[in-house]
């Protein structure tokens, strides 16, 4: 066998790259070193190479969950393993396996084209399919978790390649062990698994009135396109208005807090959270405090969405930081509630 046919081909470097068009708040971001990833065994080499050099380094997919600084300073490695394929089909599940570098909602239409329903109420969420375990996308009463099977990454620490089952991933609510763990593991790959059996799921309140006057039950399809009309309507396009969808988690409160605070403020919209506690509606809050719609600068919150702040033009990660803080100080203020900021800051 001939080794250097079969030696990885090295990840494609450009020096000093523009990421305006790489992080969805449409920020002005210089990477000193970019780096293409379109196969898993790059890393192994490339990660020694940062360590011996220490060099800082990230990993970016859609950028659609990040706040970036206007300067990158070492390796920035931009996820590009492209392939999606059933690997398996038994009675009860359809197993998909797909690059970390594929586009989510391509994905979701994808699945449908090939009739595997399931991932409907999770369509038109921005990002890569390596990101979404992450912050355990969801929406509209469902989240990426339920769907995987496990997940392929690199491990930088003992520079082996690992397989991790569903269960090792601790998700929970927007949260994971790769959110909790950063930069142990780079995700590769996610291997999906999808139940045959299918149910409509249209409890969240949003997507049941789309179906309210419909006498037959919809289809998968139905709710795929009930779901893009509720996000274009709600959620600004990042291609016409920078942003990183919901900016703060909803925050989740003991029981006793919410009922305090329900007393005082009986519209407060809340929804009873898996743990036992109470979930609150951040948007609302933010709303509450006349947030919807203000502009800072060249940043704002978005008006039809008080949970979105955007960039208008020419705004940075400083700028929107600097009205996330004063948002979270007024919501501290009024509700006593701590907002969290839900995109990672690089
Ligand atoms: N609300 C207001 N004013 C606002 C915004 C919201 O009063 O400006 C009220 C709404 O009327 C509603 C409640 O707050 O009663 C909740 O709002 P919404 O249904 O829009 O959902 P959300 O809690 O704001 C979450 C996710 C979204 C996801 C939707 C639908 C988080 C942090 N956000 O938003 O996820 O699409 O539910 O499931 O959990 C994202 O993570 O980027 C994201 C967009």
């Amino acid at each position: 066998m001939n080794s250097a046919q079969n030696a990885p081909l090295s990840p494609k470097l450009t020096p000093n790259m523009g990421l305006k068009h790489r992080n969805t708040f449409g920020f002005e971001v210089s990477a000193e070193l970019a780096y293409e990833i379109t196969a898993a065994d790059q890393l192994p080499l490339l990660i020694a190479d940062i360590k011996k050099n220490k060099m800082p380094w990230r990993i970016l997919g859609g950028g659609s969950n990040v706040i970036l600084p206007a300067s990158l300073p070492g390796a920035t490695l931009l996820m590009n393993i492209l392939d999606q394929e059933i690997i398996q089909s038994d009675d009860s599940n359809t197993y998909i396996s797909v690059g970390a570098g594929v586009n989510w909602h391509e994905f979701v239409s994808w699945t449908l084209e090939h009739n595997v329903p399931g991932l409907e109420n999770l369509a038109l969420i921005p990002g890569t399919v390596g990101a979404a375990p992450i912050q355990n996308i969801g929406a509209y009463g469902a989240e990426v978790a339920d769907f995987i099977d496990s997940i392929e990454a690199f491990d930088t620490q003992t520079h082996a390649f690992a397989t991790l089952p569903k269960e090792a991933c601790q998700f929970a609510y927007r949260d994971s062990y790769f959110k909790q763990h950063p930069q142990q593991y780079i995700v590769t790959r996610v291997v999906f698994k999808i139940p045959k059996a299918w149910e409509p799921r249209i409890h969240y309140a949003d997507l049941a009135k789309q179906f309210i006057d419909h006498k037959v039950r919809p289809s998968a399809q139905d709710i795929f396109k009930a779901v893009c009309a509720i996000r274009t309507h709600k959620l600004p396009d990042p291609k016409v208005i920078g942003n990183a969808g919901s900016f703060f988690q909803n925050p989740v409160v003991p029981n006793a807090q919410f009922e305090t605070l329900q007393l005082q403020f009986p519209e407060l919209v809340s929804y009873p959270d898996q743990t036992g506690m109470r979930k609150l509606a951040a948007g609302w809050l933010i709303d509450q405090c006349g947030f919807k719609g203000k502009t800072m600068g060249s940043v704002g919150v978005y008006q039809n969405q008080a949970l979105v702040l955007v960039n208008h033009g020419g705004g940075t990660a400083k700028d929107i930081l600097e009205l996330a803080q004063s948002i979270q100080e007024k919501v501290q203020k009024v509700f006593g509630v701590q907002l969290e900021i839900e995109p990672n800051i690089l």
